[in-house]
Formats: structure tokens, sequence, C-alpha cells
């Protein structure tokens, strides 16, 4: 085989067409549903118990904690009315060892210890600390919640592997690291990175119907009716049921099709995740998130390596070793307006010298990957629009790949637009994926205020028997 014929080959193999992408959305829709029965699915269609919309007037200083990916974030916010706030903030890199460590002490004693010094840093001393500090907990893995105080991790994602700490519920391992340090805070709130987004995109922008984050993982969120969640027939307290109050759900549909029917999974996207701390997860994250987006480039190249069609004698192994390309390499390569940045990467990074062949060859499967991302990742919007039937509104976006990965933003709305068929100026496409407010920070703040406000006024917060 020739270099031209693999590469076409890969092409073909990762290449979404329109067809594909309503066949995708249409399986979509099903296992969305799905998830919501009682029985359940693959879509874990997480109640998230953040009931009601924020009106954009709540006001107050909440303390924020955001775990999700490679920094811890925390954030002081200080919402201000109309629609307004102001924060401050510390972001804290996870030591590489702490994210598949044998114990959970050792990362939430590292998140209370970054948080007790935070919080001095803001306050002075703890002493002068009146009453505890409201905290909401922006903990974005699967949390099953029965309420919105409670999260009891399903399975790690993002290649996560702590002991410990699956099946049981993350809020009191949390609260009890902070107990240690005698920091004055109280975590009144879980909350799932795509519901801060939804929520806190809300606040300010009304025409908000999803919050989507296209990061190390891909995940949405979105508001349904309370009543007309199946699984949680018979399960809501009278006052919810009573005032039929929409609820945010956290779909978790990195979790799509982890059965197999229609994704067009490669054998790049089969052997990550036969690698991965577990398999036969995540098959559709696995497929778009940043956290693959650089594994599928170097399981690429390594493919016709081993092909003998090219790198032709040269040593290799740095790129042997996996996940030796992050987003970034995909992504900085697409975006590079003079390619021979190409070459000084390979050689930088690996010691590989390339030829301009090879260097055109890489910036080529970079689009592709990067294209494929792009396209599958609408099946997700697409498919919460039909479920609602949105025909209009905002879809409020975050993580690095919607951030920095070039062309990202455009290639989904062509796809959306290949789905929807509007045909019309990309600008006026009715639905549109915007930019979002900050929702691990300023969302998990007015979540926490939402949460306050019903306690104080009597209102559930969780399930019938957990009020
Ligand atoms: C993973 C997590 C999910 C999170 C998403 C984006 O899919 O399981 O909770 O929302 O990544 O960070």
């Amino acid at each position: 085989m020739s270099l031209e014929e693999a590469f076409e080959e890969t092409k073909k193999e990762l290449t979404i067409t329109t067809d594909q992408l309503n066949e995708i959305t249409n399986h979509f829709v099903d296992e969305l549903n799905k998830g919501a029965s009682v029985n359940g699915g693959n879509i874990p269609m997480i109640p998230s118990w953040v009931l009601n919309y924020p009106t954009g007037n709540e006001t107050g200083e909440y303390l924020a904690i955001d775990l999700g990916g490679t920094n811890l974030r925390v954030v002081l916010v200080t919402l201000l009315g109309e629609g307004k706030f102001k924060f401050s903030s510390e972001k804290y890199p996870i030591p590489e060892p702490m994210r598949t460590g044998n114990s959970p002490d050792e990362l939430f004693d590292f998140i209370a210890l970054n948080l007790h010094n935070f919080v001095i840093s803001q306050f002075g001393e703890i002493n002068k600390i009146e009453k505890p500090l409201p905290l909401g907990f922006t903990f974005s893995y699967p949390a099953l919640q029965t309420a919105i105080n409670t999260g009891v991790l399903k399975t790690w994602t993002k290649g996560f592997d702590i002991d410990g700490v699956e099946g049981n519920d993350v809020v009191p391992i949390l609260q009890n690291s902070i107990n240690k340090l005698k920091t004055p805070i109280n975590v009144v709130a879980l909350i799932n990175d795509t519901t801060g987004t939804l929520v806190a995109s809300k606040y300010s922008d009304s025409k908000t119907i999803m919050g989507l984050i296209f990061g190390t993982g891909v995940n949405g969120a979105y508001y349904d009716m309370a009543n007309e969640i199946p699984k949680l027939h018979g399960k809501l307290p009278d006052d919810i049921v009573e005032n039929n109050e929409p609820m945010a759900i956290n779909c978790e549909y990195g979790a799509f099709d982890n059965e197999w029917k229609v994704l067009p999974r490669t054998k790049y996207d089969i052997q990550i995740d036969n690698e991965s701390p577990r398999p036969g997860e995540q098959f559709y994250e696995k497929m778009i998130a940043g956290y693959y987006l650089g594994e599928v480039l170097r399981l690429i190249l390594l493919d016709y390596y081993s092909k003998n069609l090219i790198f032709k004698d040269q040593d290799i192994k740095p790129l042997q070793a996996p996940f030796a390309m992050d987003t970034s390499y995909p992504s900085r390569i697409e975006e590079a307006k003079d390619k021979s940045f190409i070459d000084e990467l390979f050689l930088e990074s690996f010691n590989i010298k390339i030829t301009s062949i090879e260097r055109n060859l890489i910036h080529d499967l970079c689009i592709l990957i990067g294209t494929r991302a792009a396209r599958l990742s609408v099946c997700g919007i697409a498919a919460i629009c039909k479920k609602r039937n949105y025909t209009s509104g905002h879809c409020a976006s975050d993580g690095s790949v919607f951030n920095r990965y070039p062309n990202f933003k455009s290639r989904a709305h062509n796809a959306l637009n290949d789905i929807f068929q509007w045909n019309c100026d990309p600008k006026d496409y009715p639905i549109q994926l915007i930019h979002a407010e900050d929702g691990s920070g300023v969302g998990a703040a007015i979540i926490a205020c939402l949460t306050e406000k019903r306690l104080e006024q009597g209102k559930s917060v969780g399930i019938k028997s957990k009020i």
C-alpha cells in the first residue's frame, strides 16, 4: 500500500457524511430517552436537582471549586444581580500521580489545602469569618445525585482512576478534608461543569437552551420538566410535582453508543478504548474529546510507520509513549500559518526529521481529526434540540477544544446545518454555539445561591426521602 492509498483510506474512515450525522442523531435521541426511562440506558441522564431558572437577580458571595481536568480551580464569586458578577480565582495544576492514586485522601486533602490558603488570601485570617462560607463543588465526572448536595461517583472518566471513590458520595469526602483544616466552609451543592455552564449562561442570556463542554471530556446539560422525567416518577417531593418545575439534566452523553450501534469507530478509536483504564465506556467521548485527539493522531502515525510509509529509518521511540501528543499538537499543527512549524515541533518533541510530504500529510490528518470531532460533537446538540423541540436558541459552549481547536465552531455550525438544512447565511442559523459564561465558577455560585434560597423557603432539593 502506498502512502496516498493509506491516507485515502484514513480519510474515508474519518469523514462523517450528512447521512451518518442524521443516523447518529436519531439514535442519540433514542438513547437520551432511554437514559431518562425507569430502566435507564447507556447515557446516565442524571437529574441534577438544580431546579428552576436563575433570574439574573441572585446576589451574594460564594466560593466555588472546579475539579474536572488537569487543574484545580478555586473561585470567589460575587453575584451582583442584573446578570452581573465579579470574581477572583486561582488555578493549581493537579500533580499527575494524584489522578491515579490508590486513596482519595491525597487528592481531596490537596484540594482542601489549596482552598484553605485561597480563603486566607481573600479574607485574611480564618477566625475573622463569622459564618461558614457556602461552596459549590463542580465535580465534572458522572456523579449520581439524589439531592443537590450529594454525588455518588459512577465511574471515573478522562483518565482519572483513584481507588476508593467510585460508588461513594464525594461531598462528605471533600467536607472531611476541609474539616481537618478547620476551614469555615460548607459544601452546599455538587455541580457538573455542563450544568454550571447552562445556569451561568442563562443568568445573563435567557436564550440559552443548553450548556456544553468540549474539553478534556465531552458532555451536555439542558432543562427538562421534572414531572416529565420518567425515572423520577413517584420519587419527586410534592412541592416539585405541584409547581411542575424545570430541572437541569446532566446527560453524561460521553457514554453515547457504548453498545456500538452507529458510531463509525476506527481501529484507532478501538485501540484507545482498549488501552484506557475503563474499556467499554465513553465511546462517543473517546472519539471527540480533547483528552483523545492527539492520541488519535499519534496512533495513525504509528500505524503508517509500522507499514514503512513514513519516518523511514528513524528512531521514533519518543513518539511511541502513550499520549505523547496532547490535543495542543493537532490543534497547533492545523493552526500553523508557516508549516515549517511542524518540522520544528516533531524535531523538538520527538527527535524526528520529517519530509515535506510527511509535513503535508500530518497537517491534513489534523484537519480530518478536528473536522470529525466537530461534526460528531453536534449530534448531541441536535439530539437535545429534537428531544425538546427546540428550533432556536443559544448553546452555551466551553472547554479547550471549543476555545482553542481551530475552526471547531464553524465546522460544528456547518454540521448543524447539514442536519437541520437551514441553508441560510451562517450568522442567521437559528441554533448557535455561543461562548459560555464561566460555568464552573459563576455557575456553581449561582447554583449554591439558588439552593440556599430554596432551603430558606422550605422547598425540596432532593428526592422524597432526602429533603
Ligand atoms: C466527562 C465527564 C463529565 C463532564 C465532561 C466534560 O464526560 O464524565 O461529567 O461533564 O467530561 O468535562
